[in-house]
C-alpha cells in the first residue's frame, strides 16, 4: 500500500497479507466445534513455541495484564519479589508489583546493560529470600537482551522455592527461549511482537510448580486465574469471548513459523541485528549495548552519536518506513530498529538504503 509506512517499530510491527486476510474472514462462534479445535490446536503449538510440555495458552489481553497476573497469580499478598530492573519495561513490572501490594526490590543495571549472573547469586545468597524474581528476556526500551538461561539457574540453584518469572515479549518467536530447559515458572508475550499480528491477545505458559503456588494464593482474580483459566483455555473452553479472528490468525502464523522452522526464524533475527549494527558502524553510529552477547537479535539501540534523530526517522518516513526515535531518557539520542517477526534481510535492506 502507497500509503502505509512499513513498521520497523519494536512492535507493532508488519503483518503478512495472508494473516490479513484470515482475520478479514466471516465470524464463527466460539463455543463451534471448528473454532474450539482451533482453540486447542493454538494451545498444543504455543508449547512448542515456548518449548515446553506445560500447558501453553491465551488470552484476550495485552503483555502489561500478564505482567500483574503472575505477580496476583504466584506471589503471596504482601510477599517479596526481586526485579531485575535494566529499562522501562523492566521498571514497569516493578511498579505493577507494587500497585498489587508486594513488597518489591529492585537490583538495577545502567540502561545499556544486562544482568550479570554472578551479582543475582550475591544478592540471593545475602537474602532477605523472595517469593519471585521478575526478569525481562528481551529489554525493548535499549535493546538489551537478559542471560535468561543463566539467571533462571543461578536462581533454581541458591533459592529452589523462588520462581522465575519472565517477560518474553519481545523475544518469544525471535530469540531461543527454553521454556522448561531453562527451568522457567511463567512467561508471556503479546502478538504485536515477534508473532507479528496486531495487538490483543497475549500468550503464556506457566509450570506445574507454579500453578500449585497459584493454587495456594488468594486474591488471583478473576479472568487470570491461572488456576481456573488454563486448563479451560487450553481445552478449547476459554472463560469469556475470545478474540475470534485473532486467534485463527494465530493459528495460521504458528502453522507458518513451523514451515520456516523456529532456527531458521531465531537466525533471520540474529542476520537482520549483525547487518543493522554493521551498517550502523559504517555510518557512524554507536551500539547503545556495548556487550555483543547482550544485542538483542529482535530490536537494535543504536546511539545516534548527536546526530538528528527526528530528521533520520523523517527521511524514513520518506521513503515509507517507520522507525522508533527513543524509548524515555533516550528519545532523540539512541533511535531503535525493530527487525522482528516477518520482517527479512531484504526488507530492512531496503530501510538501511533509505536511511
Ligand atoms: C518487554 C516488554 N514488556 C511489556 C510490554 C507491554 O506490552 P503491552 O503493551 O502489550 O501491554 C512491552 C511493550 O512494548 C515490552 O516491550
Amino acid at each position: 500500500m502507497a500509503d502505509h509506512p512499513i513498521l520497523f517499530l519494536p512492535g507493532p510491527t508488519e503483518v503478512a497479507d495472508e494473516l490479513r486476510a484470515v482475520m478479514a474472514t466471516r465470524l464463527v462462534g466460539h463455543r463451534s466445534a471448528s473454532f474450539v479445535a482451533v482453540a486447542k490446536d493454538v494451545c498444543a503449538r504455543l508449547g512448542g513455541l515456548f518449548k515446553t510440555a506445560e500447558p501453553a495458552v491465551f488470552e484476550n489481553c495485552t503483555a502489561t495484564a500478564l505482567m500483574e497476573a503472575s505477580i496476583r497469580n504466584l506471589v503471596p499478598r504482601h510477599g517479596r519479589t526481586l526485579h531485575l530492573v535494566c529499562g522501562a519495561f523492566s521498571e514497569r513490572w516493578q511498579l505493577i508489583s507494587a500497585a498489587c501490594g508486594r513488597v518489591t526490590e529492585a537490583m538495577a543495571v545502567p540502561l545499556g546493560c544486562a544482568h550479570d549472573p554472578a551479582a543475582l547469586r550475591e544478592r540471593l545468597r545475602a537474602g532477605p529470600p523472595v517469593d519471585a524474581v521478575c526478569v525481562t528476556h528481551n529489554e525493548t526500551a535499549t535493546g538489551v537482551i537478559e542471560p535468561l538461561a543463566e539467571l533462571a539457574a543461578v536462581v533454581r540453584s541458591v533459592a529452589p522455592d523462588t520462581l522465575v518469572l519472565a517477560d518474553v515479549v519481545t523475544s518469544l518467536g525471535g530469540a531461543e527461549l527454553r521454556f522448561d530447559d531453562w527451568g522457567l515458572d511463567v512467561a508471556f508475550a503479546g502478538t504485536q511482537k515477534c508473532l507479528a499480528l496486531p495487538p490483543g491477545l497475549c500468550v503464556y505458559a506457566v509450570s506445574a510448580r507454579g500453578r500449585e503456588r497459584a493454587a495456594n494464593v488468594d486474591e488471583r482474580g478473576f479472568l487470570l486465574d491461572f488456576v481456573r483459566a488454563i486448563p479451560l483455555t487450553a481445552a478449547g473452553q476459554s472463560i469469556a469471548t475470545p478474540c475470534v479472528p485473532l486467534v485463527l490468525a494465530l493459528q495460521r502464523q504458528l502453522q507458518r513459523i513451523a514451515t520456516e522452522g523456529l532456527d531458521a526464524r531465531l537466525r533471520r533475527h540474529r542476520a537482520m541485528r549483525d547487518r543493522t549494527h554493521a551498517w550502523a558502524a559504517d555510518k557512524g553510529y554507536a551500539p547503545f549495548v556495548g556487550d555483543v552477547a547482550a544485542r538483542s537479535p529482535t530490536v537494535s539501540c543504536i546511539d545516534a552519536r548527536g546526530a538528528d534523530v527526528a530528521a533520520l526517522a523523517e527521511r524514513a518516513s520518506g521513503a515509507g518506513f517507520k522507525i522508533d526515535q527513543g524509548y524515555g531518557p533516550l528519545k532523540g539520542k539512541a533511535f531503535r530498529i525493530g527487525h522482528m517477526g516477518d520482517h527479512d534481510v531484504a526488507g530492512l535492506e531496503r530501510l538501511l538504503a533509505a536511511l
